[in-house]
């Protein structure tokens, strides 16, 4: 049977073969967050984990000393040599049409076909009085993230390309995760207006559901959805919705959990067409506001490291950093978005005082699902 969990996704890998990742910091807060991130994969590694990651350089200091964005070759070996790659951000004022960006994250996300990009939310520290466990299900390479279009003297063009495989796909593995967690799962769209495009997702989403009878699925116009899920999040449970919708749904999300600097994210390739599977990424982007600063949340960045070692079948590594993470919160850490006066390491090093102890004498390790 098909799964629908979180993290059964590289489910057969070869135990002796180590996980090779690319890390890409990137841009403004990336390299910041990400050298959070860095002492987690060294903690898995500690705890016998069979692991080996390498930097690239890639990212606008890169692409405006070399004009180099993500050179084809790498671009391939990434695709060919490695399991999955850990994202910081990219952005930066100094390339404002974001060539790079596209050329380097939109790349990634399109070329290896990570159609389903997995935004979860819920609380950080338990016992908030309204509790909420929302996950956005976000496909994650069409859409109009195609960039075709035109600028023409008194008129622009967006073009905005759905596929049936790709809404069926990432509609697939929502319906499997409202299946697999017994919750409800909502589409989001706006069919009333975009009849082609979205026209297509409800026309697929409608086959799945009778094919799902025990999920309780309802399709949603997406404004009426924004307005019910700020007033009540604890209603929802997974959110389906196209790349741009749950790009916009994804932040507004994030505002539940604390704000751009605490939200996780992971895609993957469901239909597992490369060796690299996966790429964890935090929902924020460089923030050249608060860049250089030291005071970047490192949260984000380090939830989707759990996210990552969830998907790699580590899942006492993920509930220890995921449970680190509250641990540290709930003793009154806090960067500088969140109302305290840590600055990005010291966040960091809050989260990892709160790690079982490598070299065995941590938590009991478990096998690959
Ligand atoms: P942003 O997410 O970078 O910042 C939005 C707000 O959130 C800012 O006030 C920022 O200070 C704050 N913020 C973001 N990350 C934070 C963190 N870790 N800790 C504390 N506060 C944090 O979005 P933006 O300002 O719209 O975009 C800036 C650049 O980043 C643009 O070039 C954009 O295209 C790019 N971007 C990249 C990604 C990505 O690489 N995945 C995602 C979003 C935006
Ligand atoms: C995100 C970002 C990106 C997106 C940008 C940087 C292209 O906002 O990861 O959510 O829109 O997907
Ligand atoms: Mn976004």
């Amino acid at each position: 049977m098909e799964c629908g969990t979180i993290g059964c996704e590289m489910g057969g890998a070869d135990l002796d073969k180590p996980v090779r990742l690319a890390l890409i910091p990137g841009d403004g807060v990336g390299p910041e967050v990400m050298a959070e991130a860095l002492p987690c994969l060294e903690w898995a590694r500690s705890r016998g984990r069979n692991i080996e990651f390498f930097s690239l350089p890639f990212g606008a200091e890169h692409y405006l000393a070399t004009s180099e964005t993500l050179p084809e070759g790498v671009f391939a070996d990434v695709r060919d040599g490695c399991d999955a790659i850990l994202f910081g951000a990219v952005g930066d004022p100094r390339i404002p049409d974001g060539r790079h960006a596209e050329e380097i994250l939109l790349r990634l996300r399109q070329g290896l076909e990570l159609t389903v990009n997995f935004r979860p939310c819920r609380p950080l520290v338990a016992g908030l009085d309204a509790p909420f466990d929302i996950e956005v299900f976000r496909e994650n390479t069409e859409g109009p993230y195609c960039l075709q279009g035109s600028t023409e003297p008194g008129r622009a063009v967006d073009l905005a390309i759905h596929t049936e495989p790709a809404v069926r796909r990432l509609l697939q593995a929502a319906f499997l995760r409202a299946r697999d967690k017994g919750c409800s799962l909502t589409l989001a769209h706006k069919a009333n207006v975009l009849k082609h495009g979205h026209g297509l997702w409800l026309r697929v989403f409608e086959e799945l559901r009778a094919r799902h009878p025990g999920v309780t699925a309802r399709p949603m116009h997406a404004d009426a959805l924004l307005c019910a899920l700020v007033q009540k999040p604890g209603a929802f449970g997974v959110i389906a919705a196209d790349n741009y919708l749950g790009d916009l749904i994804s932040d507004l999300s994030a505002a539940f959990m604390g704000g751009m600097g605490v939200a996780p994210s992971l895609s993957w390739a469901p239909h597992r067409p490369f060796r690299c599977l996966a790429l964890a990424e935090p929902v924020h982007g460089s923030a050249p506001d608060i860049a250089g600063k030291g005071l970047a949340n490192p949260v984000g960045m380090v939830l989707s490291t759990a996210l990552l070692f969830r998907h790699l079948g580590w899942e006492a590594e993920a509930v220890a950093i995921e449970s680190s993470v509250s641990k540290a919160l709930e003793d009154g850490a806090r960067t500088l978005d969140l109302g305290g006066s840590l600055e990005t390491a010291a966040m960091g090093r809050a989260i990892r005082g709160f790690l079982p102890l490598g070299h065995q004498q941590g938590i009991p390790m478990e096998k690959h699902s």
